[in-house]
């Protein structure tokens, strides 16, 4: 089965370098049997949706709002990133839990706008350091997973995607042991099942790089990536995608 290897480039690049970055994705990465989407800011966002409408790889925000369009001052609404023609969203990701307190109602309620609007929901779970040590990992990722996801029908939840991010993985060139992460994607699918999904497309991320990128991605381990640092470079994701 083909991968999926998101590039997150967060909030680290002008329009004009991403615009860059973007052209040359475009020129070097059409042949690979996964499936790529690169998730820019939204300002870029606007301008690469037209360079990227018949190009096999797709685009992804990495927010989006909550509501339906209306008084919601500096907010996105799901709606115009249907119209651009963006088919995922990161939602939930830790940055956004921690800086700008996104609770599981609110990231509900994302998960719900994106997949109204035909919009691929790559929900971000995971557990800090300090759960970790105590042995809650477990315990952080089932809560996250009943709050983002108990008020979906089986219907919806099919059309999602998780991505296992431990937090202290993130950005410290630290990635989790594969046995360990396995063990919180088997903690991920039988939540899941509980909810009545049998089957549910599980990412990891979390300081993945192009030496430690396969090993994700072996038979019977991941079904795809989501990369930040290593995505913000043309030579370094090009070998995470043809892993
Ligand atoms: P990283 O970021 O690859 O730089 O650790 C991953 C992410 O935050 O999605």
């Amino acid at each position: 089965m083909n991968k999926i290897i998101v590039a997150n480039w967060k909030m680290q690049l002008l329009p004009s370098e991403a615009k860059k970055l973007a052209l040359s994705f475009l020129k070097s990465l059409v042949v690979t049997k996964n499936k790529i989407v690169i998730c820019p800011d939204f300002l870029s966002l606007v301008e690469l949706a037209p360079l990227f409408k018949n190009s096999s790889l797709s685009l992804g925000s990495q927010n989006l709002a909550a509501y339906d369009m209306g008084a919601y001052t500096g907010e996105i609404p799901a709606e115009s990133l249907k119209e651009l023609g963006i088919s995922y969203a990161i939602i939930g990701h830790s940055e956004r839990r921690t800086y700008f307190q996104e609770g599981d109602k609110l990231i509900a309620g994302k998960i719900k706008k994106a997949l109204s609007n035909k919009i691929i929901p790559i929900l971000c779970v995971g557990e800090n350091a300090a759960d970790r040590k105590q042995g809650r990992a477990n315990i952080v990722i089932r809560q996250q997973l009943k709050g983002a996801l108990s008020s979906l029908s089986v219907k919806e939840l099919k059309n999602l995607y998780i991505a296992y991010e431990p937090i202290w993985a993130i950005g410290s060139g630290l990635t989790c042991n594969l046995e360990e992460a396995l063990t919180i994607k088997d903690v991920i699918c039988d939540r899941c099942f509980k909810l009545g999904l049998k089957k549910v497309k599980v990412l990891y991320g979390g300081s993945v790089k192009p030496d430690n990128a396969a090993k994700f991605l072996k038979k019977g381990a991941f079904d795809g990536l989501l990369v930040g640092g290593a995505s913000l470079n043309l030579e370094s994701f090009k070998k995470i995608v043809n892993f």
